[in-house]
């Protein structure tokens, strides 16, 4: 019987992609060029499965263009890269990197937050300038972060993951709105008051955003939204470029209507709007929230066993459409 084949499309831990070789035919990328379309339709073809990050994007094209691919695996929690309805729609399982990182990302996103409302970007930077010569009473004042007010847009794993660190840990007051609303039993322990998107615009001293990107997400935080914020507000994106209108939020920090914002994640990344480079009162990085080595290599384990499990006959531990499997019986 012939093995199934594989494209690991960005390089990752040698040992899962030796894993990977165990069971399948493995094309692998080591040089970590990131394909165009073309070149991603090309390498697919032929192939059942794909190992992917969120710089490959799976769309119908692509998918009609490599009619054998049963399976696509992401190393990602978010999967805004796929088109999830062609994928059920051709009978290919999408499987992601959930819960893995949750905790570690709750850290970062926290990390984010506290860095901005403590001005430590800021600060650093003048301190590497030199500009550091005598010690003043309103040097780099920023705003506490304990007994603040909290709100999280977004409140799945990890909105609650970082929730818990913020009420537990520093006595803040949550306060959260999320397409659905939480549990009373989930609510009560962080004593997290669900509230519409505007009270949340205007109460938070400190928002955190950790919704997942969609076209309905698109822009959720503009104009219109940050001139609803306190003027002293910090604003913290953990979740994906787009959600925030990047334009809108430079203006914004340019002319101190919120206080300033801790940026992981970009719209048109690796590319930054040149305006957010310009002002000082924002802590940016590289889209590295999960990045722990212990997490990342959870992350590459996961998406290698979703997709050892659907092309052997087994059963993905993080499905995103497993109604493709039910469906189609199994791998075929
Ligand atoms: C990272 O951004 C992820 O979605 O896992």
């Amino acid at each position: 019987m012939t093995r199934p084949s594989v494209l690991v499309a960005r390089a990752v831990f040698p040992e899962v992609v030796q894993r990977l070789r165990e069971h399948f035919e493995v094309d692998d990328n080591p040089s970590d060029t990131i394909f165009t379309k073309s070149e991603l339709m090309a390498r697919l073809a032929g192939k059942q499965g794909a190992f992917t990050t969120g710089s490959e994007r799976i769309d119908d094209e692509v998918l009609a263009a490599c009619p054998q691919l049963k399976v696509v695996a992401n190393m990602a929690v978010g999967y805004n890269n796929f088109d999830i309805a062609a994928c059920t729609a051709r009978g290919v399982l999408a499987t992601n990197t959930p819960d893995v990182l949750t905790e570690t990302t709750a850290d970062f996103g926290f990390a984010l937050m506290m860095a901005t409302a403590r001005r430590m970007a800021e600060s650093e930077h003048y301190l590497r300038r030199g500009e550091w010569t005598r010690w003043a009473y309103d040097m780099f004042t920023g705003s506490d972060v304990h007994g603040a007010t909290l709100g999280i847009l977004g409140m799945g794993r990890i909105g609650q993951a970082i929730a818990r660190r913020g009420a537990l840990g520093f006595g803040m007051k949550v306060i959260y709105h999320n397409r659905s609303r939480l549990t009373a039993e989930q609510e009560q322990p962080l004593a997290a008051r669900y509230v519409d998107k505007a009270t949340l615009l205007r109460e938070a001293d400190h928002l955190v955003l950790v919704l997942p990107y969609s076209p309905q997400s698109h822009h959720a935080i503009g104009a219109a939204e940050l001139a609803l914020m306190k003027p002293t507000a910090t604003l913290t994106n953990v979740a994906r470029g787009g959600i925030v209108d990047d334009a809108a939020l430079a203006v914004a920090l340019r002319e101190r209507r919120i206080a300033a914002a801790g940026l992981d994640v970009f719209e048109g990344e690796p590319a930054v709007h040149p305006g957010l480079l310009e002002v000082p009162n924002v802590v940016l990085t590289p889209h590295i929230a999960s990045a722990t080595v212990a997490t990342r290599r959870r992350m590459a384990d996961l998406a290698a066993d979703n997709l050892i499990a659907a092309l052997n006959g087994g059963t993905p531990p993080t499905p995103i459409n497993p109604q493709v499997r039910a469906a189609s019986g199994g791998p075929g």
